[in-house]
């Protein structure tokens, strides 16, 4: 910026030592030996963990984060094979400091060997929520929950239903209305529960070739004579785009889910348009949770609407469940994609602004040869 900055001198000052400039460093660093023990950390890597130094360097990387940590991942991959390792936007989970999104690099250290140099960079906020959004976790937080409700909510409420049924006969009939009221709100409760009730499902994917294209022709059927019927769909298709690796329904229901909410956003406003887009897209690779397995994810399909945008308070929280803006909404529609799109080892990122936003999916490729995931049409 200015031309007339005054060159500083190489200095070979003994007290500007190494450590001094680490400790400037704003970003974390920290030194790990040969069995994973912490043995230098920086104060960044302190406000990192939201811990101290003597806490840091008494425990091993694999006490201070998760086990199945990409960070750890990491550390060992750099301890055992000798080489540096470098991995961009990742979601590195702390106790204390919760979710950080950041890129990291590990070096090994070649004067100790099983040594390993750390080096961490925090991305900005503003990427952290609008680029790359992999909501591993977020489905899981209603898991257990929903099992529990499925059954200790859905009995009593019967009960509730068939009092409220048999009363019914007995009233005037301008009480009627509130008998009816009673079997219409626990039908509600019913089916919010049913709803949930899907995200305990944990069992792996039955997965098959699927074509994405009928998949999104079938949801635009039904959006043009429904949901959406004043909106106009646009199909931007990569007609060359081989079949996803997935579960057909769950695909579909998901981005049903997706296209519904673009129509909500869109509401009664003339020139509605949802835009439904499929691409490939090479080098798109990320770390699986726990190995050094990295997965392409090359398939792309989008949604897209020009619609009010998401508000700003939701931004944040979007992908948790009973997050809504809705009257009548349930705010599990999208906690609901993402388990789905995490069961598929896939990704979701999304970016917002009023009259754009889009809704990415990036999902696997099939290994060639594998047969066609059979249509339900019953789910549909
Ligand atoms: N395409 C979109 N445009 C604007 N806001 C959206 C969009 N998709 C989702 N949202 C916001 O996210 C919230 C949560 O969506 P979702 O989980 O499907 O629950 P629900 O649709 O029941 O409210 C919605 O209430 C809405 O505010
Ligand atoms: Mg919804």
């Amino acid at each position: 910026m200015s031309s007339n900055v005054t060159p500083i001198p190489v200095t070979d000052d003994e007290d500007l030592g190494t450590e001094a400039i680490l400790f400037a460093l704003p970003d974390p660093v920290m030194v790990l030996d040969d069995k994973g023990y912490v043995r230098f950390v920086n104060p960044a890597t302190e406000q990192f963990f939201g811990a101290g130094r003597a806490y840091i360097c008494s425990r091993t990387l694999s006490e201070l984060v998760h086990f199945d940590s990409p960070l750890n991942a990491l550390a060992n991959q750099v301890r055992e094979q000798q080489i540096s390792v470098s991995e961009h936007g990742v979601e590195l989970s702390t106790p204390r400091t919760g979710s950080q999104h950041v890129d990291m690099q590990g070096v090994p250290l070649s004067e100790r060997p099983g040594w390993v140099l750390i080096n961490l960079q925090r991305r900005s906020m503003a990427e952290t929520m609008d680029r790359q959004l992999n909501h591993q976790g977020a489905a899981r937080s209603v898991t257990g929950m929903a099992a529990v409700l499925a059954h200790e909510i859905k009995n009593p409420l019967s009960g509730i239903r068939g009092a409220a049924q048999l009363i019914e006969q007995n009233v005037r009939s301008d009480d009627r209305d509130l008998t009816r009221l009673i079997c219409d709100e626990t039908d509600r409760i019913c089916a919010i529960v049913d709803e949930m009730d899907k995200f305990s499902d944990e069992r792996a994917l039955e997965r098959g070739a699927v074509n994405i294209h009928e998949v999104l022709d079938h949801i635009r059927r039904l959006g043009e004579n429904g949901f959406a019927k004043n909106m106009r769909f646009v199909a931007r298709y990569d007609p060359s785009l081989p079949p996803v690796l997935g579960n057909r329904d769950k695909l579909l229901q998901a981005l049903l889910n997706l296209v519904k909410n673009a129509a909500e956003a869109i509401g009664n406003e003339g020139g509605g348009e949802i835009t439904l887009g499929t691409a490939y897209r090479q080098g798109v690779r990320v770390a699986v949770p726990g190995s050094r397995d990295r997965v392409n994810l090359p398939l792309e399909v989008s949604i897209q609407d020009n619609g009010k945008g998401i508000s700003e308070e939701l931004r944040q929280h979007l992908f948790e469940a009973f997050v809504t803006n809705k009257p009548g909404g349930t705010g599990l529609g999208l906690p609901l994609v993402a388990k789905t799109v995490r069961d598929h080892g896939g990704i979701i990122e999304f970016e917002t602004q009023p009259k754009k936003t889009v809704f990415r999916i990036r999902l696997p490729m099939c290994p060639p040869g594998t047969p066609f995931d059979a249509v339900d049409e019953e789910l549909t």
